[in-house]
């Protein structure tokens, strides 16, 4: 009788550690994500999740320990490059150019990835149908995250790396971010992300990273131990 071993993960972090600055930020992290994971980073500002996301993307490279992708160090030549084309990242960052309109800023990281027909299916459904033909200053800060989330659609690579995708999006906004990554996670892509705010994930892997310095002292601190009569 043969016993069937596990998959091996998509995504594995063996005991990785970072440099940011010259300086330590990430210590001997282990993950392990299948098809379908996901993976929440939480932590105070500084702590590193930003960090963890360019690491991930290739951006920068483990001081120690390795990160695999199917079994394979990503760093080795000939792999990263496949292993790249399987990423979408979101970051603050958000890429939108002045020079086209909101249609054309997805269809052109659509033509990039040699794809098409999926920029205008992607904007109505982050509500930003009737914009399309408007230039991207007509939108405001909630509406640029929505224009960079019809991207991660139109693009549809495996693996999402999001860096604080709710920041600025209202109610809805959040509800519609929530469903394209259970829509994503069913279809058996990954999806890692870095936020303050709550976002509803079913059964997420979270991974709490710690603070880098203690917290220092306040003013607000120091008045509430005055002993004022
Ligand atoms: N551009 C940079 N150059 C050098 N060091 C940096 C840079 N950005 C951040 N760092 C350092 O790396 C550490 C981790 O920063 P990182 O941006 O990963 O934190 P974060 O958890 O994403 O924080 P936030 O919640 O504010 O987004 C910071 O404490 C900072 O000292
Ligand atoms: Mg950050």
């Amino acid at each position: 009788m043969s016993i069937r071993r596990p998959p091996f993960p998509r995504l594995f972090l063996n005991d990785v550690s970072c440099m940011r600055n010259a300086q330590q930020v990430l210590h001997h992290v282990n993950v392990s994500l299948h098809d379908g994971g996901a993976l929440v980073l939480t932590g105070a500002n500084g702590s590193g999740k930003t960090t963890f996301l360019r690491m991930l993307a290739g951006f920068s490279r483990p001081s120690a320990g390795e990160i695999l992708w199917n079994g394979h160090n990503i760093q080795e030549s000939g792999i990263f490059h496949q292993y790249k084309l399987q990423l979408n990242w979101l970051s603050l960052k958000d890429a939108i150019t002045e020079r086209f309109t909101v249609l054309e800023n997805v269809q052109w990281f659509e033509l990039l990835e040699g794809k098409q027909g999926k920029a205008m299916p992607a904007l109505e459904l982050m509500g930003l149908g009737r914009l399309a033909k408007d230039k991207p200053r007509m939108l405001s800060m909630g509406q640029r995250k929505r224009l960079q989330l019809a991207r991660l659609l139109a693009i549809d690579r495996p693996i999402w790396l999001l860096d604080e995708p709710s920041v600025a999006l209202d109610d809805e906004g959040v509800k519609l971010l929530e469903y394209i990554i259970a829509e994503h996670r069913k279809q058996g892509g990954i999806v890692i992300v870095a936020t303050h705010l709550p976002i509803e994930i079913e059964d997420p892997m979270v991974l709490r990273l710690p603070p880098r310095f203690p917290r220092r002292i306040t003013f607000v601190d120091m008045l509430d131990r005055v002993d004022i009569n």
